[in-house]
């Protein structure tokens, strides 16, 4: 009893060590074919996004050894199109650990395999949440952060989140103090027609 007490100590102690954004690290390639395109001849971004999707998924659950939901994601900006024929190499890093959630980062860069020339298209970051087996969400190893970049990552994490709940702050104020007569007027410029019933 004593010696499987033991092994179960070992055995969550190793999974709640803290862990580098190394350890975790997961890159996805794979070639833009015609049936990614949209009717514009350029690679949709929903198909982009899913494989985002899964680049934060394995990062997320190599570091934490849990399953892991996605919950949020921040600056999904297409700077340049993808082209069909581009080879896209996604690269996620953990930049942030907090109580059961993780920031992922995502980089994105297509490859042209005839010239070679590379185009970063976006960095996105997605926030991942670690669930246990009942459903509930989990606490996950810390990140231990051996790089100065690695702590700037972190930092910029932290800087987004609270930029974030201001955000979402502003908005539901927003909302409580929405007066139609005097947000009219803020319209002027806008391209809309305003023909009320
Ligand atoms: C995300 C979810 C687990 C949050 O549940 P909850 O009961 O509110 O739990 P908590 O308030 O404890 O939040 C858990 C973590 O999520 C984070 N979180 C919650 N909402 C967030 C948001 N909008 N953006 C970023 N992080 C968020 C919290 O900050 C917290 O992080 P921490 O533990 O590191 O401090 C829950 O809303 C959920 O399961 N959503 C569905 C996710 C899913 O299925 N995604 C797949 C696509 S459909």
């Amino acid at each position: 009893m004593v010696v499987i007490s033991n092994i179960l100590t070992v055995t969550t102690d190793y999974f709640m060590m803290a862990r580098s954004p190394i350890e975790s690290e997961t890159t996805i390639t794979e070639l833009m074919i015609p049936a990614f395109a949209n009717f514009g001849g350029k690679i949709h971004g929903g198909h982009l996004l899913s494989m985002m999707d899964k680049v934060a998924y394995a990062c997320a659950t190599k570091h934490s050894g849990l399953y892991c939901v996605t919950v949020s994601v921040d600056n999904v900006d297409f700077l340049q199109p993808v082209e069909v024929g581009d080879l896209v190499s996604m690269f996620g890093r953990i930049n942030y650990v907090g109580r059961s959630s993780m920031v992922v980062g995502i980089k994105v860069v297509a490859e042209n395999v005839k010239d070679r020339h590379v185009k970063h298209t976006n960095t996105s970051y997605f926030t991942m949440v670690a669930k246990n087996e009942d459903g509930k969400v989990e606490e996950v190893p810390e990140l231990l952060l051996e790089t100065k970049n690695e702590v700037r990552r972190f930092i910029e994490a932290i800087v987004r989140k609270y930029m974030k709940q201001n955000f979402s702050r502003e908005m539901k104020d927003v909302k409580k103090e929405f007066n139609i007569d005097h947000e009219l007027k803020k319209l002027k410029n806008e391209r809309c027609i305003i023909q009320l019933k």
